[in-house]
């Protein structure tokens, strides 16, 4: 639950804002930002990895809102697509501070991140290297386009070859998948390289990213080893010495109480001292390091409120009943129950029960058997139409992968603060659907 979060005789209220009173304000469902504690998490990141760059990884959920508490609160910022970058331009973030990621730049996108001069752009293929070595040529050299502007800093995104233990379809450090250059192969040497050696890039170093909702630094261990142990032998190979190493993101979040992670102050001991450790077995300097958690600072900071509609009842085997509590929302909203078989949890959020515990469902109103928002939670057995469902968690990747399926209205996210809401993003409407539908004028 996002940390302003409290339940006073059955009401939910965050950001000391009760939930039925927002849903009365700004309809149902909608997610609900809470402030504080978004910006409480990303300046507990900032302040537990002092000595490094933390860029908040947007694609977990970005808004021109959210970049501009960023830029207050001193974060850099993970960009992986034009329109990402598009938010940080609108939001006037300093390019300086953005990192622009993704294995299928298009020209276009390389054009407009080196027009806006973005700090880094990370690099994940060798056709990549070659279109943008050809287009920051002209930045370094003097000629009718006007002074030189310098070269662009990349870095060489890497695949340390770890099986990090999360879905298989988050896990971005095995071999057989299309992010990175391999180590093993000699890929990522050979990547270094040619962006050393083309005159309009500057090397800044070497990226690894090992998955996401991981909780055992198990991973990161093996894989900064052998990030640390390319970094060396570039040092001996090029004679080269790159500056940074960026470890990524991924760091877990808690969806059910199942769930256990780490405070940030943790993860940076623990991964600054297996960075120590390393260096000091290879004889290398540390190098200036980097992050980029997206989940963890904005997945609790979220939650969804949900209006019942029906109730349903159902037989299982073992005379084992599940209700079946439909939502107003579902797949469309959030994704990650159906895709990756998540957890989550829920509550009701509007009124007391004192009902025994049923054994329950939360589902959409999609016209498909798997939109399914929480799998099981036991809800008090009374649950009937008009309560209010909240499910906490849904900060990360929820928004950020919504969809209009079934022309559903994606919700509305609703900022709460000190007793108040504001709107960061509206509902969507039906103009907003009829917008790209152009057959009727
Ligand atoms: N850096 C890079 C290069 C990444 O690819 C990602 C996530 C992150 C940082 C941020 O990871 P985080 O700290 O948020 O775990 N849609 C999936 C997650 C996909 C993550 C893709 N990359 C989900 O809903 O779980």
């Amino acid at each position: 639950w996002p940390r302003t979060a409290t339940k006073d005789d059955g009401v939910l209220s965050v950001g000391g804002v009760p939930l039925p009173e927002l849903v009365r304000e700004h309809g149902s469902p909608a997610y609900v930002l809470d402030e504080a504690d978004f910006r409480a998490r990303a300046s507990a990141f900032r302040d537990a990895f002092a000595s490094y760059d933390v860029y908040y990884a947007g694609k977990a959920f970005l808004c021109t809102t959210v970049v501009r508490w960023l830029a207050e609160e001193g974060l850099s910022l993970d960009v992986c697509s034009g329109g990402e970058l598009a938010v940080a331009e609108r939001a006037g973030f300093p390019m300086e501070r953005v990192g622009f990621h993704g294995n299928n730049k298009t020209v276009a996108e390389l054009e407009r991140a080196v027009g806006l001069g973005v700090g880094r752009v990370i690099v994940d293929s060798f056709h990549e290297i070659e279109r943008l070595a050809e287009l920051t040529r002209p930045l370094v050299e003097e000629g009718s386009r006007g002074p030189a502007r310098g070269p662009v800093g990349v870095m060489v995104r890497v695949t340390a070859g770890v099986e990090a233990h999360t879905h298989e379809y988050i896990a971005t450090a095995h071999e057989d998948q299309k992010f990175g250059f391999s180590i093993a192969s000699g890929d990522a040497l050979e990547a270094v390289r040619r962006v050393h050696a083309a005159p309009g890039l500057e090397l800044l170093g070497l990226h690894s990213h090992i998955g996401s909702q991981i909780f055992d630094t198990s991973g990161f261990e093996v894989a900064a080893r052998r990030v640390l142990a390319l970094h060396a032998t570039v040092r001996e190979a090029i004679g080269v010495e790159m500056p940074e190493i960026d470890l990524g993101g991924g760091f877990g979040i808690a969806y059910t109480t199942q769930d256990d992670p780490s405070e940030p102050a943790q993860l940076a001991s623990e991964v600054t001292s297996i960075v120590e450790h390393e260096c000091r077995a290879l004889g290398i300097t540390v190098p200036r390091l980097s992050i980029e958690p997206g989940r963890a600072i904005v997945g609790p900071a979220m939650c969804t409120v949900y209006e019942v509609g029906t109730v349903k009842e159902v037989a299982l085997d073992g005379g084992v009943v599940r209700t079946y509590v439909s939502v107003d929302g579902g797949m469309s909203d959030n994704i990650r129950t159906a895709l990756y078989d998540a957890d989550y949890s829920a509550t009701i959020a509007s009124r007391p029960s004192g009902a025994e515990p049923a054994l329950s469902r939360v589902v959409g109103k999609h016209c498909e058997a798997g939109d399914i928002v929480v799998k099981d939670e036991f809800l008090p057995g009374d649950v009937r139409p008009g309560d209010l469902v909240a499910v906490p968690g849904t900060g990360a990747y929820c928004r950020s992968m919504a969809s209009n399926y079934n022309h559903a209205l994606r919700p509305p996210v609703i900022g709460v603060r000190d007793g108040k809401t504001y709107t960061v993003l509206r509902r969507e409407t039906e103009a907003d659907l009829f917008a790209t539908d152009v057959g009727v004028s």
